[in-house]
């Protein structure tokens, strides 16, 4: 049964998208199977995941709404090796549309329900707001990962994005869980970041990845290629970070799974 993780931060131009897709990327290069979900109209992940968004027959929208289901809509990314349910800005409209339809917040829950056990993971790439997209991404999550960059706002930001988490946890998904927070764009050199990034070790402890993912710019070119950095470049230092990333979130999976009750 699929892990379900929605990677979310209400920021804009964190590294939610450059995460979904190379975290993806190396999920797939640990043999594990995995769906990728945009479910941001900017289309980025579905772009940077080798699919046109221009050229949808289905999109994340058709499925929200019950026009096909998600196996019609889903794409298989030919250079990430995951499955990809696609976005575009037709999903702009979901916000108006849903707001009139049942089960409003569970329509992305309920359309993976059938598909949760041929996945190990489904990542969810959420849009930069606290809209009812994100809110469907967060009911239909067992983790949310947040990307944040070390920045002084960052902080701020941050609580305010973990008392939402809370506050829907609470309505619509109490197992929802902060599954982690990893730092995106990691300059070690800038005097900042190892201040925010002390901080962020007090507050959080084990929440904080000890993965960190270091500004690359093979990471930034990547996607106009329509790769994840790890086919693009597979040496370099972004690749082999998401790579570590990987790595840890398999064994705090497996450890999680040791010490939960029989
Ligand atoms: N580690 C990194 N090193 C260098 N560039 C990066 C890194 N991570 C992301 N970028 C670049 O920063 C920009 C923002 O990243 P990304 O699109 O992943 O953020 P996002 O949180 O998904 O943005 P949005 O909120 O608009 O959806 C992109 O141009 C991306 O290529
Ligand atoms: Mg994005």
């Amino acid at each position: 049964m699929a892990k379900v993780f929605a990677i979310a931060n209400q920021k804009g131009g964190v590294g939610k998208t450059t995460t979904c897709i190379n975290l993806a990327a190396s999920l797939v290069a640990t043999k594990r199977r995995v769906l990728l979900i945009d479910l941001d109209p900017q289309g980025n992940a579905t772009t940077g995941s080798g699919v046109d968004k221009l050229t949808l027959e289905h999109s994340i929208y058709d499925v929200l709404t019950g026009e096909c289901s998600l196996v019609d809509a889903m794409q298989f990314s030919e250079h990430g090796g995951y499955q990809l349910l696609p976005s575009n800005r037709d999903l702009t409209a979901a916000e108006v549309v849903l707001l009139d339809m049942e089960m409003k917040e569970h329509r992305l829950r309920q359309a993976l329900a059938p598909v949760r056990e041929n996945y190990d993971y489904i990542l969810i790439d959420c849009p930069p707001s606290l809209s009812m997209l994100t809110v469907n991404a967060l009911s239909a999550s067992d983790g949310v990962i947040i990307p944040m960059q070390c920045e002084y706002y960052a902080l701020e930001g941050l609580t305010d994005l973990i008392n939402s988490i809370q506050r829907i946890g609470e309505r619509l998904n109490p197992a929802l869980k902060i599954e982690g927070l990893l730092r995106t764009m990691y300059d070690p050199r800038i005097s900042l970041t190892n201040d925010v990034s002390n901080q962020l070790q007090e507050h959080f402890g084990d929440k904080l990845y000890t993965t960190v993912i270091p500004r690359n710019v093979r990471l930034a070119e990547a996607p106009s290629f329509g790769m994840p950095a790890l086919v693009y470049d597979k040496n370099s230092r972004g690749a082999i970070a998401y790579l570590a990333l990987a790595g840890e979130l398999a064994r705090r999976q497996r450890a999680s799974r040791s010490t939960a009750p029989a």
